[in-house]
């Protein structure tokens, strides 16, 4: 199905089962411990060995050699794959670093071997025996604020490198009143729960990997160019996923060597990428260092905005893309962005919850705030005098939906904007300084096609099968519901099957463009499967309606059971999109709101309360997506405060490499968290109305907590995170 013009009314608006806050269908398998993650498939793999990663000692440079005698003959080994002996591999088309290093090294725990064995404690324990040679290379990178100045222009994910408008320089010098500064965001980790796992099984020339993958499609395919065998000899199966966040959009060490092991022994082998790996080994949040300049007249209304990005990556990676949301969210005739990257020889910067935007409101909603301080004027009337409905770089272009500003009038109400005091410094709570803040979120909505296959069986149930993912997300449910609501049955008749490249191919979960484009290309086959169903019982398609489990037209009605009595109908298409896109800019908008108590002897900082209130298109279940909200603004407390990957400049890699050292937020650490979804369908975006919610909720949260330790203490931070020693000196009451 080709979605071309605006959604009309269908049956998703009908609202029986959509837009409920049902239960996660898969809730009673997580919760019972039954869901069947990738490292745990008893059910179907035995007898498996285990592979244990060895990763580079060295950041740059190349193996002189391994020794691997003592590891070969200790108790267990049943093999230890290497780049020498694992055969001619290619590089997939979306990794920057080869999976398998050796003899060149690309960075620091770059996977160099696999010790395969019996059991993962003799595989470990053989690991430690391996003696390997490195040569270093001179002139290894690893400090961005020191290379910065190298970097070049390089397109971002969905934009150019830089984008202009108008007269910046001129209208910035002109400018009656002038913000000039810089912020830096640090490397983080997505810190997952389930670590990047996999189980491989040759059958012949056939690979079956059960794995923890986002985007089953690109995994095929990047699992085919990394081996050099047909993408038809290929399975991936990711039937559940323990978090993801863009860590796992991409084929990682761990199947790779799975694959090898198990090419190597005859034998299934599991790997786990342990922990102490991740943060080296995959991908990560690379940094950032950005300039953010903006002019304004006397009455707040910009009239020059200007945004640069530096940061870095290993050749062939992308920049981080922190401009994005400058190019789209304020109004202001003069505009320029800039992003330059520069070559840094760190483990590989990509995607991680909203790629682009988290970074930048980071920076741009500090900067809002700091500005209208700068003005006298309310930070929310700032932001809503310079509110715009059409792309501000591209005026032919309005936005599909966009209430921004209903977003802070709504929250402003809620959360009690009018008692914080604009005066940094002065609101007390005894030994605490409280402080409000506010900042915008924004993302955008991407459109990726999407397909799906629909079975009516002889008992009345419908099955889905779609190769999308559900990394913790809901898509098990919004995709029950969805073909609950086109079927006319209730959730209770629909099994969903997704993660497994034997189903037709999804958008995958990414970019949070996994809800309404997975649950559209549902939509699509759905209504292949009414046709055959109307068809089938004699009915004219086009007046036939589902409902309570039967198909009616007129005034002849007949269950859905009896319509497939003699054999399952079955219905597979996708939702393709035409150029809506390009005529129109989709984002979704929302509001957070927090407050602060910072302690005036330790300047310990607590957050006290939170809100978002968000305009993200139809909301298709309102439990599953007020848990993507809040879960991002938590998230956001750890960007904000805790997240950072501390890089050694001389030897070049994360010190901070576990889960005891890399800090995120606990419950004890979050307070009550609120929420508000606006009440918004979008019609641009899909029949099902819908945009994405998972990553809008990170955006601009980490500023709103910035600005509220700011109106705390009156001490603005620059640097990401907001750390008291960064706030100490500065507190007067301290000391
Ligand atoms: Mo998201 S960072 O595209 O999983």
């Amino acid at each position: 199905m080709k979605f071309e013009t605006p959604a009309t009314s269908n049956p998703i608006d009908q609202l029986k089962v959509i837009g409920k806050p049902a239960d996660r269908v898969d809730g009673p398998l997580k919760t019972t411990g039954r869901a069947p993650y990738a490292y745990e498939r008893h059910d179907v793999v035995s007898n498996p060995a285990y592979g244990y990663i060895v990763g580079s000692a060295i950041a740059k440079g190349r193996i002189g050699g391994i020794d691997s005698a003592a590891a070969k003959a200790a108790p267990g080994v049943r093999a230890i794959v290497t780049a020498d002996n694992a055969g001619k591999l290619g590089k997939g088309e979306r990794n920057a670093a080869k999976l398998l290093g050796g003899p060149e090294i690309e960075h620091y725990h770059q996977a160099i071997a696999l010790v395969v064995a019996d059991t993962f404690e003799q595989a470990r324990a053989a690991a430690e025996l391996l003696r390997v040679d490195y040569v270093k290379a001179d002139g290894a990178a690893f400090d961005l604020a020191a290379v910065k100045d190298t970097g070049q222009p390089k397109p971002l994910f969905g934009g150019p490198a830089d984008t202009a408008r108008g007269d910046f320089s001129g209208a910035f010098a002109a400018a009656p009143v002038r913000f000039d500064a810089t912020y830096t965001t640090p490397d983080q980790a997505h810190a997952m729960m389930e670590p990047h796992a996999s189980i491989a099984v040759w059958n012949g020339d056939k690979l079956t990997l059960w794995t923890s993958n986002q985007m089953i499609d690109w995994g095929v395919g990047d699992v085919a160019k990394t081996l050099g065998i047909p993408k038809e000899n290929v399975r991936l199966v990711s039937s559940f996923i323990g978090g993801g966040f863009g860590g796992k959009l991409f084929l990682r060490s761990d199947a790779l060597l799975a694959a090898l092991g198990a090419r190597a022994v005859g034998r299934p082998v599991k790997v786990a990428l342990q922990r102490p790996l991740m943060f080296n080994n995959t991908t990560h949040r690379p940094a950032t260092i950005q300039r953010i300049r903006i002019g304004a007249d006397r009455d707040g209304r910009i009239t020059a905005i200007g945004h640069e990005e530096w940061c870095g990556n290993l050749p062939g990676g992308r920049p981080e893309g922190a401009v994005s949301q400058t190019r789209l969210l304020y109004a202001g005739a003069n505009r320029m962005t800039a992003t330059r990257l520069a070559a840094l020889d760190l483990a590989e910067g990509n995607a991680m919850r909203a790629p682009g935007e988290a970074s930048g409101m980071m920076a741009l909603e500090i900067a809002i705030d700091e500005m209208a301080e700068k003005l006298g004027i309310d930070p929310i009337e700032f932001r809503i005098r310079n509110d715009t409905q059409i792309d501000p770089e591209r005026p032919d272009r309005p936005f599909s939906q966009r209430q921004l500003t209903e977003c802070f009038r709504t929250g402003a109400e809620r959360f009690g904007w009018s008692k914080r005091d604009p005066q940094p410094g002065r609101a007390r709570d005894g030994r605490w300084k409280i402080g409000i803040g506010t900042a915008a979120a924004f993302r955008n909505n991407l459109l990726v096609k999407s397909a799906a296959r629909v079975r009516l069986d002889g008992n009345g149930m419908v099955t889905v099968e779609t190769d999308m993912t559900d990394i913790g997300t809901g898509s098990y449910t919004i995709i029950a519901q969805t073909a609950a609501e086109m079927m006319g049955v209730p959730l209770e008749k629909v099994v969903v099957r997704l993660g497994d490249s034997s189903f037709p191919v999804s958008s995958g979960s990414g970019g949070q463009f996994g809800g309404n484009n997975s649950t559209a290309g549902v939509y699509a086959a759905c209504v292949k499967l009414r046709e055959a169903i109307a068809q089938k019982v004699g009915f004219n398609s086009a007046e036939a309606e589902f409902a309570d489990g039967e198909v009616r037209a007129g005034n002849r009605r007949v269950p859905l059971a009896q319509a497939a009595a003699d054999g399952a109908l079955t219905a597979e298409d996708g939702i393709e999109y035409g150029d809506l896109d390009k005529k129109y800019q989709q984002s979704t908008f929302g509001a957070h709101f927090v407050e602060v108590g910072v302690d005036v002897a330790t300047a310990e900082i607590r957050v006290r309360r939170m809100l978002a209130v968000c305009a993200a298109g139809r909301i298709l279940n309102p439990k599953t997506a007020r848990s993507q909200i809040i879960g991002a603004m938590t998230m956001g407390v750890g960007a904000a405060l805790m997240e950072e990957m501390v890089v050694d400049k001389r030897a070049g890699f994360f010190v901070n490499h576990d889960l005891a050292g890399y800090e995120v937020p606990v419950h004890a650490d979050i307070p009550h968290q609120d929420m508000i979804f606006l009440d918004e369908t979008d019609p641009i975006s899909s029949p099902m109305k819908a945009k994405g919610v998972a990553e809008l909720g990170i955006c601009g949260v980490a500023a709103a907590v910035a600005n509220a330790v700011y109106n705390a203490t009156g001490v603005r931070v620059r640097d990401y995170p907001i750390t008291l020693d960064k706030l100490l000196e500065q507190m007067p009451d301290v000391g």
